[in-house]
């Protein structure tokens, strides 16, 4: 799969080797192709485009991150300086663009017409939720449901199209693959659950990028939600004021409130429970190592720190 990135990263203008590159070189998981070709394995698929489609999904990941961190004004993405910070806000958008429109040109390779589907849906649907998210920027009245439906669209989406891509190049039945795809989503949201909590209870080194940003940008996710429910008056209005003004200067505050109120091991256990659901997706598979992968896959993503 990376030998696949390599070969496709490739163009004549220098600056986009250049800019993506930069930002592919620094490493990132790589779970959403981890995710498709473990969900290949434990359906015993071993078709070639199981590689190349894997490398679509984690350039549409790296599209994202490019547009994100230009929207989020992030300075450190992947242990080093994002692309906007390096290159600036221009190369990042339009380079972006180039890997977005280089996974077209890759998922046509795969002549199914599903699978474009499936594709084109996820790409969609994760540029929709940024833009939902963008409108509740400086929102604290963003309940639960509003955070989820934002959060199911930006970041589950593409672990969902992941897991039903190996379903669909495997020939799953329609009931597999539906498993498949319930897996992959309630992953997803699991992920995005616990990257929340990190944004306030992680390490800068270990997770690569900068703590605090949530708050900062005025963007409410729930472990702020909980706070709010959980706080008194003034814990409730500090919080609102901040997110209101996008101003983190109160941030020992609200980290303490955040803390006290049980927000975090509140928001934990919600990621526990979409970790649960995909556990439970995985009992239609047949029993293999990979199955034990995706199994292990969901149960440590509680317990990561990166
Ligand atoms: C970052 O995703 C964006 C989120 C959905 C939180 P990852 O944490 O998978 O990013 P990399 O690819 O490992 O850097
Ligand atoms: C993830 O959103 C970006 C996408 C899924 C497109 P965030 O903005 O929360 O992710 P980080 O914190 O920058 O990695
Ligand atoms: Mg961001
Ligand atoms: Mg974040």
């Amino acid at each position: 799969m990376d030998s696949v990135i390599e070969r496709r990263l490739s163009s004549d203008v220098p600056l986009v080797g250049q800019v993506s590159r930069y930002i592919v070189a620094a490493g990132g998981k790589r779970l959403r192709p981890a995710l498709l070709l473990l969900m290949s394995g434990a359906l015993g698929c071993t078709s070639e485009q199981r590689l190349n489609l894997a490398a679509v999904v984690e350039f549409i990941h790296t599209a994202t991150l490019l547009h994100d961190d230009v929207v989020d004004e992030s300075t450190l993405r992947r242990g080093r300086a994002t692309a906007n910070e390096a290159f600036g806000n221009p190369a990042s958008v339009l380079v972006g663009d180039f890997l977005y429109s280089r996974a077209f040109q890759m998922m046509v390779q795969a002549q199914n017409m599903r699978v474009m589907e499936v594709l084109a849906e996820a790409t969609n649907v994760i540029a929709e939720g940024e833009v939902h998210q963008l409108m509740n920027m400086h929102d604290a009245s963003i309940s639960e449901a509003e955070y989820l439906r934002v959060i199911r669209s930006k970041t589950a989406k593409l672990f969902e199209a992941s897991a039903r891509l190996a379903a669909i190049l495997a020939q799953a039945s329609p009931a597999l693959e539906a498993a498949c795809a319930d897996y992959g989503q309630a992953l997803g949201t699991a992920f995005q659950v616990i990257d929340d909590v990190l944004d306030y209870d992680g390490d800068v080194v270990e997770m690569g990028k900068n703590l605090g940003d949530d708050l900062r940008e005025g963007k409410v996710t729930l472990p702020l939600i909980v706070a709010m429910q959980r706080g008194s008056y003034s814990q409730r209005a500090l919080i609102e004021q901040a997110v209101q003004e996008g101003d983190s200067a109160q941030m020992g505050q609200i980290l303490a409130i955040v803390q006290e109120t049980g927000a975090l091991d509140l928001t934990r256990s919600r990621a526990a429970q979409e970790a649960q659901r995909a556990i439970d997706a995985l009992s239609l598979l047949p029993p293999s190592p990979y199955r034990e992968a995706l199994h292990s896959l969901a149960a440590q993503l509680l317990d990561r720190r990166a």
